[in-house]
């Protein structure tokens, strides 16, 4: 028989969690969160409406898995809180889902319940949940990379649950979470912000703002398929890996004359990118040093 779990902080996380669990065959015994509404939710969608709590300790006592989900910020408080009131059964094992913070942030599961045997980690589930509907179609964990850490059987019973949740595990170190989670944020969030600067840059050259992402992608894509071929520094092209520094001049001039108020930002943007990019070209080989150089110097300058 598969371990019971419970639900702490029932938001997109949580919800979705809950869910799927209870579809992998764990058994859900308590759902509890700020509000009674968003508990009695996400009970109601792992199929067991009677199992949400107003006390947070209350829905974790009978639980062998206690997901605190809420966000990060509250989670070192609300561990603290189940921890005093004697909330986690023996040898429970306690998770949170953040992937910036580790498993130290559980500690006082260790503090409160020397002797119970309670074990703590940190499962991150390296995807953007942006649904506040749980009850969508389809599984959110499915063939995403889960990033694991915290007491041994914790590591163990984690990759355990992210298998049986359809998700790929990995293992991290407790002290490169918060490095693991900045390279997260510039992979996903920076690069939503590159594809706008991108859009605009496109707009501004006449093409409809409409139209300028269908007519990126393909190149984005192209992009993606030749880093996971080639690799880096090899799937670098463009100006800078050709060493055109005429080309990376014009590009600056023509971002910062931009009528629009937030051009010297995007060539700013545009600049510190270049510089970055030109240490790329040099490890590739295929840009001289001295035309480093007088890239530089644009970039730096501007
Ligand atoms: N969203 C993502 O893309 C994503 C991806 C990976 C990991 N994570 C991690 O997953 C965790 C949850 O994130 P989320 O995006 O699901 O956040 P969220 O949608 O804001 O959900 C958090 C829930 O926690 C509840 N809550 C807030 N304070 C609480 C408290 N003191 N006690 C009990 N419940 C409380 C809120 O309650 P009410 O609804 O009751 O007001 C809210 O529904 C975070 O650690 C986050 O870093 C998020």
């Amino acid at each position: 028989m598969k371990l019971s779990f419970s639900i702490i902080g029932c938001g997109k996380v949580g919800s979705a969690l809950g869910k799927q669990l209870a579809e992998a065959g764990y058994r859900p015994v308590g759902f509890s969160s700020r509000r009674m509404i968003s508990a009695r939710q996400a009970a109601e969608f792992a199929g067991v409406p009677d199992r949400c709590f107003e006390k947070i300790w209350e829905a974790a006592k009978d639980a062998d898995l206690v997901f605190i989900t809420t966000p990060d910020d509250a989670i070192k408080e609300t561990c603290r809180t189940i921890s005093k009131n004697n909330g986690f059964t023996e040898n429970a094992v306690v998770f949170h889902c953040s992937g910036a913070l580790s498993s130290i942030e559980l500690a006082s599961v260790k503090s409160c319940n020397a002797k119970s045997g309670v074990m703590t980690g940190s499962m991150h589930p390296l995807q953007s949940f942006a649904s506040e509907d749980p009850g969508k179609p389809g599984n959110p964990f499915d063939n995403i990379m889960m990033a694991i850490e915290g007491d041994p059987g914790a590591v163990e019973k984690a990759r355990e649950i992210a298998k049986d949740l359809g998700a790929q595990p990995f293992t991290i170190r407790t002290d490169g979470k918060i490095l693991y989670h900045a390279a997260a944020v510039v992979a996903s969030n920076y690069l939503v912000t590159l594809m706008d600067l991108s859009i605009k840059l496109m707009a501004a050259s006449g093409v409809l703002q409409s139209e300028a992402f269908d007519i990126l992608k393909p190149l984005i894509q192209g992009t993606l398929a030749n880093i996971e071929s080639t690799g880096i520094p090899d799937a670098l092209t463009g100006p800078i890996a050709r060493g055109d520094v005429g080309i990376v001049e014009k590009h600056v001039q023509a971002i910062r004359s931009l009528s629009d108020e937030t051009a010297d930002g995007m060539a700013d943007y545009y600049c510190m990118s270049g510089v970055e990019t030109i240490k790329v070209a040099r490890a590739k080989g295929t840009l001289s040093e001295d035309a480093a150089k007088q890239l530089l110097q644009i970039l730096k300058s501007e």
